[in-house]
């Protein structure tokens, strides 16, 4: 996904929207640019790379003046990272200027047609079809222009667009990717995501989808899709901008890490009152929970992870069969669900279109889709017919932390709600859970305060060129998180693997000096997990092997580096044995110098397919 920003008002805009693209970087980092409405006309500046050497040659934003402009972070999909290939992208022309984030599934018959009319390309991307497109129809009137367009373009798009005959105005238009505006006493604002605009205003607008919106310097118009006039109330974001700056930490994954004690707290504390599970705040009626044929998880990335880790312990706690499927093979797989199934949906963004798309799918099949989201007033939560929020504030860091923690959090108290429902749970059990919940924001804190110890492990194995995470039950489901998290910031190969399953083949990759990472937190299966442990150490491996505190002695002596975490209930180890995992990958790539914050090749959440 790409970050894309417009500003139109009193001030100077190239300032606005180098800050704007600075606080989106983390959408996507190959490339950015602007476009200013400057006497001469439209102004374009792009550059291949991260936003800095943009800065550099907009001189930190003397270079261009003007006060309106739209800018663009790109996360390249449709043409290699190059200087032709950044937006914004400029019609022949020179009359039309636009930014977008998505992808224009029928580029390719669109830029024929235009071809066939004598329009020459500059770029291999989707998106300058647009430009040329609104161009093609434009008589005068840019928004007319920009609804023709919109009739012929298929596919996804959060778009900013400029005029040079039209100085006064700024177009945005949206579909399946976010786009939100706000209004200030300065002018207008146009942007991917609040983080962008919040320094200048607190209250929001949230296009939606088929909407179009025309910013001036006095105020915004929406219409919708039938260019009706429409009215949007504001939305008021709650959480300070300083929420998502570093803070003096080094890096926002560090930081996003340390907050994770507090974000736990913050997340169940609302629905656990005095041993008591509350989730009024839910709207699917009890009676439909407690029937519930099926179901599924559906979601991507981490969120997936977290999925699995739902699936064990709800078949466990509430006896009913639950599915975790990848959210791009949901969509496509003809999935056996529908009335009386439930899907959770697990997105931190709320904006993954594959997650999206799946939700979609489901409830066109007559299922109810109840999703779990960290960021408010995002696709996915406005559109499941139920959301549970989880409380972990922005999270900037492409690799996840914080809000999988938080994913975690309510998926326990989901987990107990449905169970006490379904009668499935003992009182001496639930008040078990229940009260260990209220401790692994401690036990949280108590594994960060011994980083140095994974850093020191960090130390020993940041060079292996392959590393093997192997597990049981939630132990698995964590070894994926961890093995993710390594491949995703480090660049380390690394598979998670279920520690049963590995002598019927993968074992022939273990050889000497093969680091095995092992989990055995899951109480009942720790012996089992030790066999596995002797199993690769036989052939030549280090282990690195993580418990609980009870097994401490044990692990040390059978492994080579060892680490303990708090005793705790079976069911909750998954949120204290995957901050030690997100701990020692940080320091690895740390050691290995990569870009932990914005890892090559990745972005915070893919808006397109
Ligand atoms: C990827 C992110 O793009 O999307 C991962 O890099 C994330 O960290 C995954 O887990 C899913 O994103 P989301 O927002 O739907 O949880």
């Amino acid at each position: 996904m790409c970050g894309i920003v417009g500003y139109i008002g009193s001030e100077q805009v190239t300032p606005i929207l180098l800050d704007g693209l600075a606080r989106l970087e983390y959408r996507g980092y190959d490339s950015a640019g602007v476009s200013v409405h400057t006497e001469q006309g439209l102004t374009v500046i792009k550059s291949i790379g991260r936003l800095q050497s943009l800065r550099d040659v907009l001189s930190n934003g003397q270079a261009v003046s003007g006060t309106s402009g739209i800018g663009h972070t790109r996360w390249a999909t449709h043409g290699q990272p190059s200087d032709e290939n950044s937006h914004p992208h400029i019609s022949q022309q020179g009359r039309i200027a636009v930014v977008h984030n998505g992808i224009i599934e029928n580029y390719r018959q669109l830029k024929e047609a235009l071809q066939h009319m004598g329009v020459k390309f500059t770029s291999e991307t989707d998106t300058e079809v647009v430009a040329q497109l609104i161009e093609h129809y434009y008589e005068g009137d840019l928004l007319d222009a920009v609804y023709s367009a919109m009739d012929r373009i298929e596919g996804s798009y959060a778009l900013g667009i400029m005029c040079a005959d039209e100085p006064d105005r700024i177009i945005a238009a949206r579909k399946d990717n976010p786009l939100i505006m706000a209004q200030s006493d300065i002018g207008s604002f146009l942007a991917s995501d609040v983080t962008a605009i919040l320094k200048y205003t607190r209250d929001v607008l949230y296009l939606d989808d088929g909407e179009v919106a025309v910013l001036t310097r006095d105020g915004i118009s929406v219409f919708n899709a039938y260019r009706e006039r429409i009215y949007k109330d504001p939305f008021r974001i709650e959480w300070e901008i300083s929420a998502a700056e570093k803070g003096g930490y080094e890096h926002f994954m560090f930081k996003e890490m340390m907050e994770q004690p507090e974000v736990f707290r913050k997340t169940i504390a609302p629905r656990l009152q005095n041993g008591h599970v509350n989730m009024s705040e839910l709207k699917l009626p009890p009676d439909y929970l407690k029937n519930v044929g099926k179901i599924y998880v559906i979601a991507c990335g981490s969120a997936y992870h977290a999925g699995v880790v739902a699936k064990y312990n709800i078949e466990k706690l509430v006896r009913i069969p639950v599915e975790a499927v990848l959210a791009s093979e949901f969509r496509y797989s003809s999935p056996i669900v529908g009335e009386g199934d439930l899907v959770l949906v697990i997105s931190q963004s709320g904006e993954t279109l594959d997650t999206l798309a799946a939700m979609r799918e489901a409830g066109r099949l007559g299922a109810r889709t109840l999703a779990i989201v960290n960021v408010v007033g995002s696709t996915i939560a406005k559109e499941a017919d139920d959301v549970l929020y989880t409380w972990a504030g922005p999270e900037i860091a492409v690799a996840t932390t914080k809000a999988y923690t938080a994913q975690l959090a309510v998926i326990y108290l989901l987990t107990l709600h449905l169970a006490e429902l379904a009668g499935t749970i003992d009182a001496k059990e639930f008040a078990e859970i229940v009260a260990e919940l209220d401790q692994i924001p401690d036990k949280i804190q108590k594994i960060l305060d011994q980083k140095e110890q994974l850093q020191y492990f960090a130390s020993l194995y940041f060079n292996n060129s392959s590393i093997f995470f192997i597990g049981r039950n939630l132990d698995y489901a964590v070894c994926m998180e961890g093995s993710l998290k390594l491949k995703e910031i480090s660049y380390i190969h690394s598979e998670a693997y279920a520690a049963g399953e590995l002598k019927h083949g993968t074992i022939s990759l273990i050889e000497d000096g093969t680091l095995v990472v092992a989990l055995a937190s899951y109480e009942k299966l720790f012996d089992k997990l030790m066999n596995n442990v002797e199993e690769v150490k036989a052939r030549g491996a280090s282990v690195l092997c993580m418990a609980q505190e009870g097994h401490r002695e044990k692990i040390e002596k059978m492994s080579d580096s060892a680490f303990a975490i708090p005793d705790c209930h079976a069911c909750l180890a998954p949120s204290l044995e995957v901050i030690p995992l997100q701990l020692f990958s940080y320091y690895v790539a740390l050691i290995r110098g990569c870009d932990i914050d914005k890892p090559r090749n990745l972005a915070k959440s893919v808006t397109v397919e």
